[in-house]
């Protein structure tokens, strides 16, 4: 009997070790895969997420105020940027897995199902590819602490699919967007050129992962009758609790299928916060 979806979602969620829940989750696209290119796709299935996913007992986990200060102008100030996007592939792993295994319930075209699959594949590819930078440096992943709270967007918008795309995909991977030229540039002037390389796939696949969201949640807003920019900033606003700064690259975010009028106003809200 195949293992259903959801199964095979709730397998990875439940697995600690990062390289351990990356290669399931290579393996569970591949299977995802295969069954839909044999035109016979696996069963979506019933299984329910954990509320939390199995995370490895390092790396320690620190509220963002108590993390030491990074300084990427040193060696080792560069490992601990790497080891911090690394965490966050980390979770990105999960959070897709999770879109695939919390929301099956809601009737979805099967091409939702192709596309977290898929950006859960590459996330597991980018984790694994930081990772690797780190060995390569004479660290390892948990051998620094990282950020505490990052599934606290996923608990947020636990009941809500169009709250859970505004804010991981087309919030919070946008941001990846935003910052990730600095960051390559950084590994460039230190001379790193496989960092450098590792970096330039994440930022090219990532483009992809918030244009995933900005199609399903456009596509409910159809089904549903909803003008898609007041709604997105009003969920932005319920569910998400960190404000959206600029500088914004737009160019990436317009690739992506997220114009504007969809973020400026966020960022104008804390400016008036702030000022
Ligand atoms: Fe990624
Ligand atoms: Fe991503």
């Amino acid at each position: 009997m195949n293992r259903t979806l959801t199964e095979l979602a709730v397998e990875v969620l439940s697995t600690a070790d990062g390289r351990e829940k990356t290669a399931r989750s290579h393996a569970a696209a591949r299977l995802w895969r295969d069954s839909r290119a044999a035109g016979a796709p696996l069963d979506i299935g019933t299984a329910t997420p954990p509320d939390r996913p199995a995370r490895p007992a390092r790396p320690e986990l620190l509220s963002p105020r108590d993390m030491p200060r990074r300084r990427p102008g040193s060696a080792h100030g560069r490992i601990a940027l790497i080891h911090a996007v690394a965490h966050i592939e980390l979770n990105a792993v999960d959070l897709h897995w999770d879109a695939v295994a919390r929301f099956a319930g809601t009737p979805l075209p099967l091409g939702y199902f192709d596309d977290w699959v898929q950006a859960a594949d590459e996330e597991s590819k980018h984790f694994n590819l930081l990772c690797d930078r780190l060995d390569a440096l004479g660290s390892h992943y948990g051998a620094l602490p990282a950020h505490a709270g990052m599934w606290r967007a996923a608990e947020d918008t636990a009941g809500d699919l169009m709250a859970r795309l505004a804010v991981v995909p087309m919030v919070l991977e946008a941001r990846g967007l935003d910052v990730t030229p600095g960051m390559i540039e950084i590994f460039r002037k230190a001379e790193d050129a496989d960092t450098v390389a590792a970096l330039e796939i994440i930022y090219a696949e990532e483009v992809h992962h918030v244009s995933y969201g900005s199609k399903w949640f456009h596509f409910l807003c159809g089904r549903h009758d909803h003008d898609p920019a007041p709604l997105f900033r009003d969920l932005v606003r319920k569910h998400f609790h960190g404000g959206l700064k600029p500088p914004f690259n737009e160019e990436k975010r317009a690739e992506a299928g997220i114009p504007p009028d969809f973020y400026w106003p966020l960022a104008e809200d804390g400016a008036r916060r702030d000022g």
